[in-house]
This record gives C-alpha cells, sequence and structure tokens, in this order.
C-alpha cells in the first residue's frame, strides 16, 4: 500500500482539497432540511410567506453552495485519482523495464500487461470512490445526527438506534463480499490471460483447427467469471431490502413516537418534517456508502497484485563502481552452474569450464533442451550464474554496467522481435545515431539488403508489429543487420538464422568472418553442417560440456559430436 500512496506526488494539494471540499458540501447539503422545519413552522403554519420567502432564499443560497462546493470537490478528485493512476503506470512500466528476465519468467507477460491496465484502472476507480464517499460521507451522516439530536433528543435515539443495526447488517454483508470479489478476480485474471494467450497465438490456434476447443476452454473460464459475479450481485442484492426494511422500522418508530410528541405539544409539525427528511438522508448516505464499500473491496486483489510488482527489486543490478570499458570479446566460463528460478530446481547448466579466444567463431551445438541458450544468456547476464564466474574480455560480466555489456555485446534471440515502424526504424534499435550507409553496410552484411531493395518504400517500408507482414528469414536477416550496427565485439546467434537457406547462411558466415576479424562470433544450431567450418566448436549434453574442439577433433573424440552429425546425414 505504501508503494501506492508514494505515486501520489505531485497530486498532493488534490488528494487534501477533494475530500474537503466534499465535505463542505455535505455539510450544506445536511442544513437544508432544518431550513424545511422553519418554512413549516414559522411560515406555512403561521400562513406568513414572508418567512417562507425568507428560509426559502436561505435555502437556495446552501443549496447553490453545496452544488458548488461538490463540483470542486469532484473536479479535485477526478484530477487526484487519473493522477494517482497515470504516476502508477509509469512507475509500473520504469520497473518492468529495470526487470531481468528471471523477474519477468516470475510474472509472464500476460499477468505484466493486465496489471499495467486493468488493475490500475481498478486502483483509479477506488482512489475516486475513496475521495468522493469515505470522508463526505461519514462527515455528513454525524453532522445530521447531532442537528437531529437538537431538534429532538429522543426521538435521534430511535434514528441512531435504526443507523446502528443497518451499520451492522451491511457490514456483514460487505465482509462477505469481499472474500467473494477476491475469488472473482482471481477468476478474471486467469480469463484475461487465456484471451491473451490465444489472441497473440491466433494463427497456430487456426493451423490447427483448435477454435472450437479453445472456445470451450474460454466459455469455462467466462462462465467462472460470470459465476462469481453473480454470487456476488446475490449478496448485494440483499442491500436494498434490509435498507428498506430498516427504514420503514424506522419511520414508523419516528411518525409513531414523534406523533405523541406533537400532541403533547413537545414538538412541532416543522420538526417532524425536518425530523423525517433528515432520517431520509442519513439512510440514503448510508446506502451510497455501502455500495462504495463494495466497489472498494473488488479493488483490494487490485492493489496487491500492483503493489507486487512495484516492490519487487530487479534480480539484476548494476555494481558500485562497475567497470565501463571492455578490453576486447573473450569469453570465460568457470566453474558455472546456473538454474532457473522459475523452473525446477534442478541445475540447466553443471560445472562450465570453458575458454573463448576474443574474434574466435565458435558454434554451439546439442539436442533441443541440452541449454544452449541457457549457456548464452549467461555471457551478456541476461541471467546471472549461481555459482562460478563468466568473464567477459578478462572481468567478471557482475563487475561491468548494463549499458556496457549490452553496448559490446549484440544478441539475436531465438524469439528475436521487430516493433511496428520502418525498417530504419527498427535497424537503429541498434544505434540511435546510425547514419543511412552504416544501416545499408550491416543490411549487406546481414544479406538484408537485397530483400529491401524489393521493397517498395525500402529502408521507409513500414513493418507491422512483431515483422508479422515480412517473412520468417527476412526478419532474421534484419533482426542480424539491427545486431551488427552496434559493432559490438561479441555477437550471439542463438539459433538465428534457421529460416535461412544453407547457402544464404553460408555466404553471412563468410561476410562476418572476413568483415570482422575481431569480433568474437558465437553462433547456435540446429544444423551441424553449418558451423563445421567453425574455429572451434562446443558440444552441448544436459547441461554438460562433453567436447570443445574443431570438427575434425571432435569427430575423432566425441561420441555425442559424431552422433549429431550422422543424424543431420540421415536427413
Ligand atoms: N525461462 C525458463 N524458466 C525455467 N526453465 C527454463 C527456462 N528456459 C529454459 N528452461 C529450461 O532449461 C533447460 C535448457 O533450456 P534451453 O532453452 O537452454 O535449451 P536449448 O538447448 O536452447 O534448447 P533449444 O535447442 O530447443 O533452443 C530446459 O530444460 C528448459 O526447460
Ligand atoms: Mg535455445
Amino acid at each position: 500500500m505504501k508503494s501506492i500512496l508514494q505515486q501520489v506526488k505531485q497530486y498532493k494539494k488534490e488528494f487534501v482539497a477533494a475530500p474537503l471540499f466534499l465535505i463542505g458540501s455535505g455539510l450544506f447539503e445536511t442544513m437544508i432540511p432544518l431550513m424545511t422545519t422553519h418554512i413549516v413552522d414559522d411560515g406555512i403554519e403561521q400562513n406568513n410567506i414572508s418567512e417562507v420567502l425568507h428560509w426559502g432564499s436561505f435555502m437556495l443560497i446552501f443549496a447553490l453552495l453545496a452544488l458548488t462546493l461538490a463540483l470542486f470537490g469532484y473536479v479535485f478528485s477526478a484530477k487526484a485519482s487519473s493522477g494517482l493512476a497515470a504516476n502508477i503506470r509509469e512507475a509500473l512500466f520504469r520497473r518492468i523495464q529495470q526487470f531481468s528476465f528471471s523477474n519477468l519468467d516470475k510474472y509472464g507477460v500476460s499477468s505484466l500487461v493486465a496489471r499495467e491496465t486493468s488493475d490500475v484502472t481498478n486502483i483509479q476507480n477506488a482512489a475516486q470512490t475513496v475521495l468522493t464517499q469515505f470522508f463526505k460521507t461519514p462527515a455528513a451522516v454525524i453532522y445530521s445526527l447531532i442537528l437531529t439530536m437538537q431538534l429532538n433528543m429522543r426521538l435521534s435515539m430511535v434514528l441512531i438506534i435504526g443507523v446502528l443495526i443497518i451499520a451492522i447488517l451491511l457490514s456483514f454483508i460487505i465482509i462477505k463480499s469481499i472474500a467473494l470479489y477476491r475469488q472473482v478476480y482471481v477468476d478474471y485474471d486467469e480469463l484475461n490471460n487465456k484471451i491473451q494467450e490465444n489472441v497473440t497465438g491466433i494463427r497456430v490456434v487456426k493451423s490447427f483447427a483448435r477454435e472450437e476447443s479453445e472456445s470451450h476452454v474460454f466459455d469455462k473460464a467466462a462462465g467462472m467469471v460470470r459465476d462469481g459475479f453473480v454470487r456476488v450481485e446475490k449478496l448485494l442484492a440483499f442491500n436494498n431490502p434490509v435498507m428498506m426494511l430498516s427504514l420503514e422500522f424506522c419511520f414508523i418508530g419516528i411518525a409513531w413516537i414523534g406523533a405523541k410528541y406533537i400532541s403533547v405539544g413537545e414538538m412541532t409539525t416543522g420538526d417532524l418534517t425536518g425530523f423525517i427528511t433528515y432520517a431520509f438522508q442519513i439512510m440514503s448516505y448510508m446506502a451510497m456508502l455501502v455500495l462504495s464499500f463494495a466497489q472498494l473491496s473488488s479493488s483490494f486483489a487490485s492493489i496487491k497484485r500492483v503493489t507486487e510488482v512495484l516492490e519487487d527489486e530487479a534480480a539484476i543490478r548494476d555494481p558500485e563502481n562497475p567497470v565501463c570499458h571492455m578490453a576486447d570479446g573473450s569469453v570465460e566460463f568457470s566453474h558455472v552452474s546456473f538454474r532457473y528460478g522459475e523452473g525446477s530446481g534442478k541445475n540447466v547448466l553443471e560445472d562450465i569450464t570453458l575458454s573463448i579466444r576474443s574474434g574466435e567463431m565458435i558454434g554451439i551445438v546439442g539436442a533441443t533442451g541440452s541449454s544452449k541458450t541457457s549457456l548464452v544468456n549467461l555471457i551478456s547476464r541476461l541471467y546471472d550464474v549461481n555459482e562460478g564466474h563468466v568473464l567477459v574480455g578478462g572481468h567478471d560480466v557482475r563487475e561491468y554496467d548494463a549499458d556496457t555489456l549490452m553496448r559490446d555485446i549484440s544478441v539475436v534471440l531465438q524469439k528475436n522481435l521487430l516493433f511496428s515502424g520502418t525498417v530504419l526504424d527498427n535497424l537503429k534499435w541498434g544505434k540511435p545515431d546510425a547514419s543511412l550507409e552504416e544501416c545499408a553496410e550491416a543490411c549487406r552484411q546481414a544479406c538484408a539488403d537485397t530483400f529491401i531493395a524489393e521493397k517498395k518504400e525500402r529502408y521507409d517500408e513500414v513493418i507491422e508489429q512483431g515483422g508479422a507482414n515480412l517473412s520468417g528469414g527476412q526478419r532474421q536477416r534484419l533482426c542480424l543487420a539491427r545486431a551488427l550496427l552496434k559493432k559490438p565485439k561479441i555477437l550471439i546467434l542463438d539459433d538465428a538464422l534457421s529460416a535461412l537457406d544453407t547457402a544464404t547462411e553460408a555466404k553471412i558466415r563468410t561476410t562476418l568472418r572476413e568483415d570482422s576479424p575481431d569480433m568474437t562470433k558465437i553462433i547456435i544450431t540446429q544444423r551441424v553442417a553449418s558451423i563445421q567450418d567453425a574455429d572451434r566448436i562446443i558440444v552441448l549434453d544436459k547441461g554438460r560440456v562433453c567436447g570443445f574442439d574443431t570438427h575434425e577433433n571432435l569427430l575423432k573424440s566425441c561420441g555425442e559430436y559424431r552422433d549429431l552429425c550422422s543424424a543431420a546425414a540421415m536427413n
């Protein structure tokens, strides 16, 4: 909760002003029935029209004051709550940007999107409710009760007892509804995840003709949410009958006792009229308060989910005095073991020790799931090792600042992404100040120049979100060009050329070798044949290095490598 309140920031004034204005408006509102008593007693009963006009004009002024203050109160509360929501969204976004891969694994993308959007909206609505109802309403109820006491002490006791009974009954309903709401929001989250997953993967759903079965799964999730809301609404439906019943009893009591008092001259007709108006006012305030509580209870789950992200520390942070210069592209693993925080708890890399010289071209091969991606992720510090050290350019990766690592190590991930924008926009992610010549050169090295030349707008061709309007191989070449533009000291390609034909892939490797002899090139591939000409090849098997040598030597010494080669030859 503290981390949410910290986001009030520049809206402190609005947060104070809104309740103050609304309390003011509530107090003026509650004074109006008092004027009614004067109009009845001094005006209508005495047949005195000037008294009616006198108190009537007071009534008008008070009503206008109440309205004006309420108007300001609502404007301030709207500013405060939407400002708070904007600040929370910004803070969440910034926090997510700082997150390392292990933080992201913990939440999952769709959950983070839901927290940024619907959860923040829930908090905004809750803040609006608190500001508009939670100060004004109790103040108005208490003030109304004080005024009724002044009208008639004993009769006001009937009203106070009625209010207390309603308060007890309604708090019981509210406490139960909070628990139900919590469950509804868990189901709601499930529904969100389902939508996100399905819409993102709609092409796969269609290609497997899974529309029908996916719809069933969705219907089930939607049904759970519907049932949950029906359960809450059923409970909340008791609010009205409870209120009305208590109200009726209260009125019967007030009218019965009030009539007796009037008959013995202890009370005037005007006082009773005022009294009944107050009773109405108090009850309607209570009803509003109950609805607000119910609405607020629905946002508790959102507050918890947003706070969780805001208070989560990024798993990877820069050291105190970071190294900001990478001497060369050498890489060394020394007794490295690693496991994923959100995984099975078992090491996916076990006691890895190896050394790569700057400028070498290294291939990494191994069966799927043998931890090839996990190994290279440690070089650019996407994850931290659990044991041992990873040294780059002679320093432990944990000694560098993140910017240096990101600048000097380019990774083309297995699941790489392009963003909506032009070809040039996407390329410049690698180097914002790159000239068109530099971009063209990077595209030539990545063999992307040919297909860009065929596009109508060439470098200004618009790419849709995720690169949807490009072929798989075009996407991969553009991602490679983007990575090369940085002129990194280490280039890591994680199965990043898999969609290219072997001739283009070989051409790219030759260009990389000839044009960037000082750049260390680490290439993961499923096609063993395509890295036979690498300087050395790392063979991984179930998270262990079982061979690290040239193709010829591995053929002699490494059984696993021979198996991979013969399996490839059979295909
Ligand atoms: N983010 C993650 N959280 C938990 N476990 C993971 C994560 N990523 C990978 N793993 C696990 O780590 C192991 C190694 O996975 P990794 O992706 O490194 O294999 P790989 O050799 O790159 O496979 P592929 O050839 O299919 O890309 C697998 O058992 C996988 O289940
Ligand atoms: Mg992989």
